[in-house]
């Protein structure tokens, strides 16, 4: 119901009105409006637009706003009406108009001050407000046209609280506000607040819901491309790795074939010698060479163990393949293993990718596994196996792999003695025995010494560049009396040195760089005496090479010396000459 504004609850106009105002006048007496007509409740009308406002309800908040306003303007017979609603954005400092009606409607959007105006008054009190001639009260109406003659407002509330007000008015006198307008005003506003309410609160949840759902979408979408991300990342890494592996093990293959290539131009050279003894051994090179045998050659150090291997190698079927070469002395023995049948990831510490061994390298070709009489009991098993059965497991591997490798081996040591003393097992001497070379040790031949020399010379020479043409003849005779305890290895590195300190034509050595114990046999005083030994020497390890070690019979060294077989015997044994190295395998 419409209160007057002077009523004593009523808050006092004047506070709010600033200085220079217009008066009150603008404001109309309940008595005033209860003083017109009354007129009956119009139920028809009423209900009527209660339809209206219900057909809104499904749509927006805007919409039952406007549906309000044009159902106002209908029932109360108005010219304009309309709904103003606090704004929220600036903490409510001002009310817009977000619904028009009728004449005002091009105002859509337009709005009020708060603190000064008639919708602040009505919330403020709280009640509904009669106004005449809002300009005259509110000047910032004067240019809005046409003017409010009469304007009705009621609070509009939202979820109980007032957040606005629903206004109606009459541009000209001909028809005045009564209780029927407000109450129908009243009735209205309340269906229209409790709709607007629900509106809200289900576009709220709408947006609430629209925002989780494109929370959730982004997140999905997020999560599915960091999978994808990763997926792509780690198969790229897989390949990546596989990439890597199959590179290292090309690279370590080609790095060892280098090697060994590199070995072989360096050390493959003329087997320099035209002993018997050496002769004698190559004749045995020439013979298995060919075969697909097993080879073990001994020796003492510096003999020629290995050029010896890479000659055998290279006079083979399989000389166009890799001739792989295994110190088996320089590898710990706890890795031995692992270098030759190559290891499995995770075979043991430090083993953090598969590994290749020497014996696959070697496929196709000769591996050499050189002091032999240093690999450790529990790999000469395994080796045992990859002999008698051509096939190995990689170190912490199951599987068996075969190879079709041609095996030669060598030592220094005494084997016998090894596996007399247990440290070497006779079932892998026998496998690796199947054609035995034995490496003359240099002072048994001497008549190599001359012609080692100067193939060593000359080598040097030119390596540094020098012009060496004679060698003194004093330097001779001491390296052919020396006993040369590190063979053909200490013979080559004392002609380099040498060769470095030369500083004329004429080579010379310094004798203090031989070992002198070895240099006893020199014996300057008898050069005849150690000239007829040395000629008798060569003259019976040439027959005896010839006989193939054979003393006695019609072919025999003895028949081609022309002396009895007994006389080469006692010879053969007073000069030290094994004979046994001069037979046919
Ligand atoms: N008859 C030869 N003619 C030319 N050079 C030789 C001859 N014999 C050996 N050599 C050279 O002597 C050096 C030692 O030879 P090699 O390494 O084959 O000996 P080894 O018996 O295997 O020695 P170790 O037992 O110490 O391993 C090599 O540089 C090799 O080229
Ligand atoms: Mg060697």
């Amino acid at each position: 119901m419409i209160e007057s504004a002077n009523s004593t609850n009523d808050l006092p106009l004047e506070a709010s009105i600033p200085d220079g105002a217009v008066s009150l006048e603008s404001v109309l007496c309940t008595e005033e409006l209860r003083r017109r007509p009354w007129r009956p409740p119009d139920y028809g009308k009423e209900n009527c637009a209660l339809v209206a406002l219900a057909g809104a309800l499904a749509d927006s908040p805007r919409t039952i706003l406007q549906t309000l306003a044009e159902t106002i303007l209908e029932v109360t017979q108005s010219d304009s009406a309309g709904v103003s609603l606090l704004t929220t954005d600036d903490g409510g400092k001002r009310f817009y108009w977000p619904a028009i009606a009728g004449v005002w409607k091009p105002h859509i959007g337009g709005g009020t001050p708060r603190d000064f105006g008639p919708c602040g008054d009505v919330l403020d009190r709280n009640i509904p407000l009669l106004f005449s001639h809002l300009e005259r009260r509110y000047t910032y109406f004067l240019p809005i046209t046409p003017p409010a003659v009469e304007c009705l407002l009621v609070p509009f509330y939202v979820g109980g609280k007032a957040v606005g007000t629903i206004w109606a008015l009459k541009h000209d006198d001909r028809r005045k506000f009564d209780a029927e307008d407000e109450r129908l005003m009243g009735a209205l506003g309340k269906v229209a607040s409790s709709a607007y309410q629900s509106l809200v609160s289900i576009d709220d949840l709408k947006f609430q819901i629209a925002e989780r759902e494109k929370a959730g979408t982004a997140l999905h979408e997020l999560t599915n491309v960091l999978e994808t991300r990763v997926r792509v990342r780690t198969e790229e890494l897989e390949q990546r790795n596989e990439e890597v592996k199959t590179l290292r093990d090309q690279l370590y293959k080609e790095n060892v074939a280098l090697r060994e290539e590199i070995d072989q131009a360096s050390m493959f050279e003329e087997i320099v010698g035209a002993s018997p003894p050496l002769k004698g051994v190559l004749a045995r090179v020439s013979k298995v060479a060919p075969s697909d045998s097993t080879v073990l050659i001994t020796g003492e150090t510096g003999t020629g163990k290995e050029l010896v291997a890479r000659a055998i190698h290279k006079r083979s079927t399989r000389s166009s393949r890799v001739f792989v070469s295994v110190n088996c002395a320089a590898i710990p023995a706890a890795l031995i293993a692992s270098e030759l049948f190559g290891h499995e990831k995770g075979a043991f510490t430090g083993a953090l990718q598969r590994r290749i061994g020497r014996f696959e390298l070697a496929e196709g070709g000769t591996i050499f596994l050189d002091e032999i009489g240093d690999l450790p009991s529990d790999t000469q098993i395994a080796l045992l196996r990859a002999l008698q059965e051509h096939e190995f497991e990689r170190v912490g591997g199951t599987s068996s792999i075969r190879v079709d490798v041609r095996v030669i081996a060598a030592t220094n040591r005494d084997l016998n003695a090894a596996m007399a003393g247990g440290a070497f097992r006779s079932d892998l001497f026998y496998r690796l025995n199947v054609f035995p070379i034995e490496m003359p040790p240099l002072r048994e031949r001497q008549e190599d010494i001359p012609l080692l020399v100067a193939y060593f010379v000359d080598r040097y020479a030119r390596k540094a560049g020098k012009t060496i043409g004679n060698i003194d003849r004093r330097t001779l005779e001491i390296l052919q009396c020396y006993g040369w305890p590190g063979n053909i290895r200490e013979l080559q590195n004392v002609i380099e040195r040498s060769v470095i300190v030369c500083e004329t034509e004429t080579l010379t050595i310094d004798e203090s760089w031989l070992r002198h114990e070895s240099l006893k046999a020199l014996r300057p005083v008898q050069p005849l005496a150690e000239e007829l030994v040395a000629r008798e020497r060569q003259m019976i390890e040439a027959a005896l090479a010839a006989s193939r070690g054979r003393v006695s019979g019609p072919s025999g060294a003895a028949a081609r010396l022309g002396i009895p077989g007994s006389t080469l015997e006692s010879r053969i044994k007073a000069l030290g000459i094994r004979k046994e190295r001069f037979k046919a395998p």
